[in-house]
């Protein structure tokens, strides 16, 4: 990449603190923002397994106001986010702190978009859409999967047009992320399981991707998948393994950093409208595509196939690139058996009927995802049916 002219891009934004209790330093840290005032975001489930409680006594030892806001829910919506945001006007918070999964973290981030920069978070959909630095926001991941504590991205739900869609920007990465495994250890396992299987496709899927890869986002993705490969059995096992947990946490967030830059591809294309119709959770939509979607790209990438299956089986190293590409999607498969997820659309309850359905949907988000293949409709349809 060096010899010929050119230019890569990585772009470098807030701080990172991990370790087995660090969020017991939360206040702490918050405080040299120097605010007096916060708003802490959660959804009811997480507030319910108590993992916020030492969080906000951290927050409240280090003299800081705490309001709570615990009704954000999955795929949350242009109302919340702009429900949020009036309250922090209200308060007059002057940083967001959001405890949870991608839900909590993306309702937190994209309030403090709306509470600078003013309207709706509906007025900054696309990418590069507001101008102004959002309250600070404090991500405390609870799940290791999206990445959220890091990304550029906003998943938001627009409940008037039915759509998921997406707020993008550098800026919308949290000011401050903790990463403790010590919170992990309340998460069910079929939640660890497809949530980390949707860190493995950020991973891979911008790693093979063909917009925004370069070396940097490649050492990453490659670092994530290892991580992946070598922890998530053993943490879906046992969510009390913070060893396990901790490199989970890292591997999701490498994922989110490269796909901030080199976005995601053919698997998440096709995850989407299992999402929209079927209410299948993200990861585990995901998950189920991944090996049959995967394997559509395969002979477009099989450099970067092979690297990723001898990072995952390393005694792979003498063998060619063909034959170690070949073998990728099986140990994906292996890799989503022994965690426990359903392997079939049908497990699923989506309707053979219905796929045509999904693979006209697919083909309308085509242009946010690189893919090094373009699949056609009947392309996607195929992978439906091998899936089904
Ligand atoms: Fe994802």
């Amino acid at each position: 990449m060096w010899e010929k002219k050119g230019s890569y891009y990585f772009h470098v934004r807030g701080n990172v603190m991990a370790g087995n209790g660090v969020t017991d330093n939360v206040g702490e840290e918050v405080k040299k923002l120097a605010v007096q005032k916060v708003i802490l975001v959660s959804d009811q489930g997480v507030m319910k397994s108590g993992v916020c409680e030492p969080i906000i006594k951290s927050l409240k030892k280090s003299g800081l106001h705490v309001e709570v806001f615990d009704k954000v829910h999955s795929d949350p919506s242009v109302r919340i986010m702009d429900e949020i945001a009036a309250l922090v006007k209200k308060n007059g918070a002057e940083a967001i702190v959001g405890v949870g999964g991608g839900s909590s973290l993306d309702a937190a981030k994209g309030a403090a978009i709306v509470v600078t920069n003013g309207g709706s978070i509906k007025d900054y959909i696309g990418e590069k859409k507001f101008g102004k630095n959002p309250l600070p926001v404090i991500a405390v991941p609870t799940t290791a999967g999206t990445g959220s504590e890091v990304t550029w991205h906003i998943s938001v739900h627009d409940e008037e047009e039915h759509k998921k869609v997406t707020v993008r920007s550098p800026l919308c990465v949290p000011e401050m992320a903790f990463l403790d495994p010590g919170l992990l250890k309340g998460l069910p396992a079929h939640v660890a399981a497809s949530t980390g299987m949707d860190a493995f496709a950020h991973s891979f899927e911008s790693y093979i991707s063909t917009q925004g890869a370069w070396l940097l986002t490649e050492t990453l993705g490659l670092e994530s998948v290892r991580l992946i490969g070598k922890n998530l059995r053993n943490f879906v096992a046992d969510r009390g393994n913070l060893e396990a947990g901790g490199n989970m946490l890292v591997a999701a967030m490498l994922g989110g950093m490269c796909l901030s830059h080199a976005r995601t591809g053919i698997v998440h294309q096709m995850a989407r409208p299992l999402g929209a119709h079927y209410g299948i959770p993200h990861g585990l939509a995901n998950a189920i595509m991944l090996a049959y979607a995967m394997e559509f790209c395969v002979e477009a990438s099989i450099n970067k196939f092979a690297r990723v299956a001898r990072i995952m089986e390393p005694n792979l190293e003498g063998s060619s690139d063909i034959e170690a590409a070949g073998k990728t999607t099986d140990m994906v498969r292996r890799l989503t058996k022994d965690i426990g997820l359903p392997q079939k659309l049908r497990d699923l309850g989506v309707k053979e009927e219905d796929l045509d359905t999904l693979a006209d949907d697919a083909m309308q988000g085509k242009t946010i995802f690189e893919n090094p293949c373009r699949g056609t409709k009947t392309d996607l349809l195929k992978i439906y049916r091998e899936a089904y």
